[in-house]
């Protein structure tokens, strides 16, 4: 006899997963839909203790840059980075958090080689570093990696303007006003498949143009106020970098207020103040 199948009730759902720590946090999907309402503040962060700042600050998507190389490994250039360095670090923003939306960026090497090698490194700071997002450098010519990537099932952030890992390859850290070249590289990065794209130190009317072209979210910095999002080292934003660019502001002097710490500290221990009896 022919068995007929019941129909799901309209309020009964097949599966309802248990709300775990991974359903608590933002999705890529859920930030996509923020553009053309407010502007979403975006900040890096390179341990726990940072990132869980950030998001108590209401900053729910960080960027864990390889600007760490820059900013805490001590190196010059982020090229030194590398996938060890990313996942580690990821990893500790990622146990330092709860709700954020938690994007690694791929460090110089990770991605250049082939496709097959940009996925599998992708998956590692998926997997060991607990990224939700991953985001790599360039236009057209990462095309193919970024299709790649997110056809694996990983949201993708792109990167133009100036690219740091290359940097020493066009006119280094000059603001880019190549309009034809940037609508070009962010169309590229777009039906690729990304869902965001970093704009840096890009001509601020061109950040314009592109912010209302592109259906995806345009994330400044030193490209003035008209992008989608906005995003800062986390060094220069407390003042904890001697070398932070001109367009950055710095929104408290951490590192001035550490040495004093530490100078009082010091002079305590010195003067038998600290500790007391
Ligand atoms: O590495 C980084 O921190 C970055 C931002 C400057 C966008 O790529």
């Amino acid at each position: 006899m022919a068995q007929t199948r019941q129909p799901l009730k309209d309020d009964s759902r097949p599966y309802e997963p248990a709300k775990g720590p991974a359903l608590r946090r933002v999705t890529a999907g859920a930030i996509k839909r923020r553009k053309g309402s407010t502007i979403v503040p975006m900040v890096t962060a390179y341990d726990a203790p940072f990132g869980r700042f950030a998001e108590e600050a209401g900053i729910d998507w960080i960027l864990v840059g390889d600007s760490l190389g820059n900013v805490v490994l001590g190196f010059d250039e982020t090229t030194p980075v590398t996938m060890d360095d990313m996942v580690h670090h990821t990893a500790a923003v990622v146990r330092g958090t709860s709700r954020a939306h938690i994007i690694a960026d791929m460090p110089f090497g990770s991605y250049q080689v082939s496709d097959e090698e940009a996925v599998r490194n992708a998956i590692r700071l998926v997997k060991e570093g607990g990224a939700m997002s991953i985001k790599l450098e360039g236009g057209s010519d990462v095309a193919a990696r970024i299709r790649s990537i997110y056809r694996a099932g990983i949201p993708v952030v792109g990167h133009i303007g100036i690219t740091p890992q290359t940097a020493g390859l066009g006119p280094g850290y000059r603001m880019r006003t190549h309009r034809d070249r940037l609508l070009e590289d962010a169309l590229a990065v777009e039906s690729a498949g990304a869902y965001a794209i970093v704009l840096e130190v890009v001509d601020f009317e061109i950040a314009r143009e592109l912010t209302e072209k592109l259906s995806i979210l345009t994330i400044g910095i030193g490209s003035g106020p008209h992008c989608d999002s906005q995003v800062l080292v986390l060094h220069d934003v407390l003042g904890m970098y001697p070398n932070s660019p001109p367009f950055a502001r710095r929104f408290a002097e951490i590192g001035a207020d550490t040495v004093n710490a530490l100078r009082d500290y010091a002079s305590a221990v010195k003067e038998g103040e600290f500790p007391t009896t």
